[in-house]
């Protein structure tokens, strides 16, 4: 059966020394407890390498929040997916909306790092999402859809077992406006069964679906309630650890 993960994107933020320390305390908080679920940090790519050293790998796993669309060679500035694993990194987030929005990665850019990613042994944490014009013309399933079909639906079911998915409605990202979980769960519901259509329904019983957008404390537990919604993908309340213990604790 899929797995329930908590996972924080800490986005640009934290110096290495601030980033070090944050997971170092959420490190000694998580040893002291039995967790029900998966716990990824997703930090800036040059902390990867000291945060792994931080924590324990039985207990928190390591994201990079981008790798490259290209194997290696003459691309000054990207870091690669080969890279990233060598740092001791397991995840790599892919395909945020704000990457999309402020990078310009389409579908087919993120194919091609879903591909690396995994060629290099990385999980790959999947981000779909419409933005609020598109919810508000009722096209939310049909960009989530296209989103999926032309970035993933490539891969073998071997290889798609592999990603975990991130539902995040743009409106809700760092906006304080979390869909309620009605919403999540109606849009989680769909995604399975996109998944189920083209892979089966073992593949998709099998994949981990995430909410991201303005996920708290406060919140966390109603959404993760919900039968197809399997964890959240963090921002904001993943960068001091006792809002990011607060949801993990929603499990
Ligand atoms: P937020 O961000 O929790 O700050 O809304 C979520 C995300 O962008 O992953």
């Amino acid at each position: 059966m899929r797995q329930n993960i908590v996972a924080g994107n800490w986005k640009m933020n934290k110096t290495l020394q601030e980033g070090v320390a944050l997971a170092s305390e959420l490190n000694k908080i998580l040893a002291t407890k039995t967790l029900n679920c998966g716990v990824v940090i997703g930090v800036p790519a040059i902390h990867i390498t000291e945060v792994v050293k931080a924590v324990d790998a039985k207990k928190i796993g390591v994201a990079a929040q981008n790798c490259a669309n290209k194997e290696s060679g003459a691309y000054t500035g990207e870091i690669s997916a080969a890279m990233v694993k060598s740092t001791g990194a397991a995840y790599v987030i892919l395909g945020h909306s704000e990457r999309r929005e402020y990078y310009g990665e389409t579908n087919q850019t993120l194919k091609e790092k879903t591909d690396l990613a995994l060629a290099n042994g990385l999980t790959p944490i999947f981000c779909i999402g419409e933005v609020l014009k598109e919810r508000e013309a009722n096209k939310q399933n049909q960009v989530v859809k296209t989103q999926i079909e032309e970035a993933l639906f490539h891969l073998s079911a071997d290889a798609f077992a592999k990603i975990v998915l991130a539902y995040e409605p743009v409106w809700a990202i760092g906006t304080g406006k979390v869909a309620s979980p009605e919403q999540a769960q109606e849009i989680h519901a769909y995604i399975r069964s996109v998944v189920a259509n083209k892979y089966g329904n073992d593949v998709a019983n099998n994949t981990s679906i995430l909410y991201g957008g303005s996920c708290k404390p406060s919140n966390a537990k109603e959404l993760f309630a919900k039968a197809d919604v399997d964890g959240g993908l963090i921002g904001g309340a993943a960068l001091n650890a006792e809002d990011f213990v607060g949801i993990i604790d929603a499990f």
